[in-house]
């Protein structure tokens, strides 16, 4: 570029960032960013007033792509917290993933750190995701730590194992914890389906072994959970697995007014649950018991143990309701002792009773009670 080329950009640029104490207009900033990328890093560094103007471009593009590639081309330190924006708004994007790469480039993790332990878990989780997209290698020092911190909301440390198993580390580090048994339960399921399908032998013969999946009718292995969820089902013939005498969800669950009132009721269940976690419901229903459902059991004095869900305690009662949908009140003074199960008091392995064909069935016809 000529001299006086140099100097006429300048000088455009310089009218343009003057005029910026307001918002700049889209076709100045265009004009702005045009003219920075075509003069380059050495250009504008050398020169305070397109330092300047650079500057301007910055906080006028925070937090889109635009920002990422300025702050790359230009190789521009201290944006890590404009970088940690775009990561949590595109974290299936280039965009989200290469501004990750930079700050993980810079050395600096404590805002990602923050971010990731900070209160707003949908950004968290999103940067999780982003995360898992870079493939990094200090993904098990910032993720592990999420894993094993049960006071942290499901989604998100959910989300914290599928980026994990992404890379081998990772993986490494998730089977590490379940050999000590310090991977916590509700995780299991999703460690489980994500370990049995990473692309290093090893580290999946190790998950076979320490987190095998659930079983199959015959106890024949199930498909890949990732096979599972792609299967062609038929809502028809899942509607006749649902109600089936030998599978038994009827006699637990209430749709459109049929069945049991036990556990929740399934009328609106495929607007609330996708496909997969349609499916860990089935297959492990301890990994995340719905609120309100949690099961006790509890022992009377006279020796009977009693286990269902609490619906009602007043200062003398207390009412369980027990597998069938009957509801026992027993009196206080009779309770020896009361104590939470951590299992569901859905029966893990009722998908032995079906076929794969019919378990991917009942996923489809699960999918379809919605919200009218
Ligand atoms: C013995 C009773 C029982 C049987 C049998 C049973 N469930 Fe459940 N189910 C429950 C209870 C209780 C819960 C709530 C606690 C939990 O989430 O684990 C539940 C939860 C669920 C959920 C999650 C609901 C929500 O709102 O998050 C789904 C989905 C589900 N069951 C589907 C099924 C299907 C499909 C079958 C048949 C294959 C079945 N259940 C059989 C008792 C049962």
């Amino acid at each position: 570029m000529t001299m006086r080329r140099i100097s006429t950009t300048v000088c455009l640029l310089t009218l343009a960032a003057a005029a910026v104490a307001q918002p700049i207009e889209p076709e100045k900033l265009h004009t702005m960013i045009e003219a920075l990328t075509r003069l380059g890093p050495d250009a504008v560094n050398a020169n305070p007033r397109l330092q300047d103007a650079l500057g301007k471009v910055l906080a006028a593009t925070r937090g889109t792509p635009q920002f990422v590639a300025f702050v790359q081309q230009f190789k521009i330190a201290g944006q890590n917290a404009g970088l940690i924006e775009v990561a949590a708004r595109h974290p299936a994007d280039e965009a989200g993933v290469s501004a990750l790469r930079l700050v993980l480039a810079s050395g600096d993790t404590v805002l990602l750190t923050a971010a990731l332990k900070g209160k707003d878990t949908s950004a968290a989780t999103k940067l999780v995701e982003a995360l898992g997209n870079t493939g990094a290698k200090q993904l098990p020092a910032l993720l592990l730590p999420l894993v094993t911190d049960t006071q942290r909301e499901l989604p998100l440390r959910k989300q914290a194992v599928r980026a994990l198993a992404r890379t081998q580390d990772g993986a490494g580090g998730l089977l590490k914890l379940a050999g000590e048994d310090k991977l916590p339960a509700d995780l299991k399921f999703t460690a489980s389906a994500e370990l049995n399908a990473v692309r290093w032998p090893e580290l999946k013969a190790e998950a076979a072994k320490l987190l095998p999946l659930p079983p199959g009718q015959g106890d024949k292995a199930l498909p890949p959970v990732a096979e599972l969820l792609a299967m062609r089902g038929d809502a028809k013939r899942g509607a006749e697995v649902f109600s089936r005498e030998t599978v038994g969800c009827a006699k637990c669950h209430v749709v459109n007014g049929q069945g049991v009132d036990f556990g929740p009721a399934l009328s609106e269940i495929g607007s609330k649950l996708g496909k997969d976690a349609l499916l860990e419901s089935i297959l492990d229903p301890s990994a995340g018991i719905s609120f309100g459902f949690e099961a006790w059991t509890i022992e009377t004095k006279s020796g009977e143990e009693i286990f269902g869900l609490l619906v009602s305690e007043t200062g003398e009662d207390v009412s369980v309701k027990t597998v069938g949908g009957a509801v026992t009140k027993l009196k206080k003074s009779d309770v020896a002792k009361r104590h939470p199960s951590k299992l569901s008091s859905m029966p893990a392995g009722l998908q032995q009773a079906i076929t794969v064909q019919e378990l991917a069935d009942l996923l489809d016809y699960l999918g379809t009670l919605k919200k009218k």
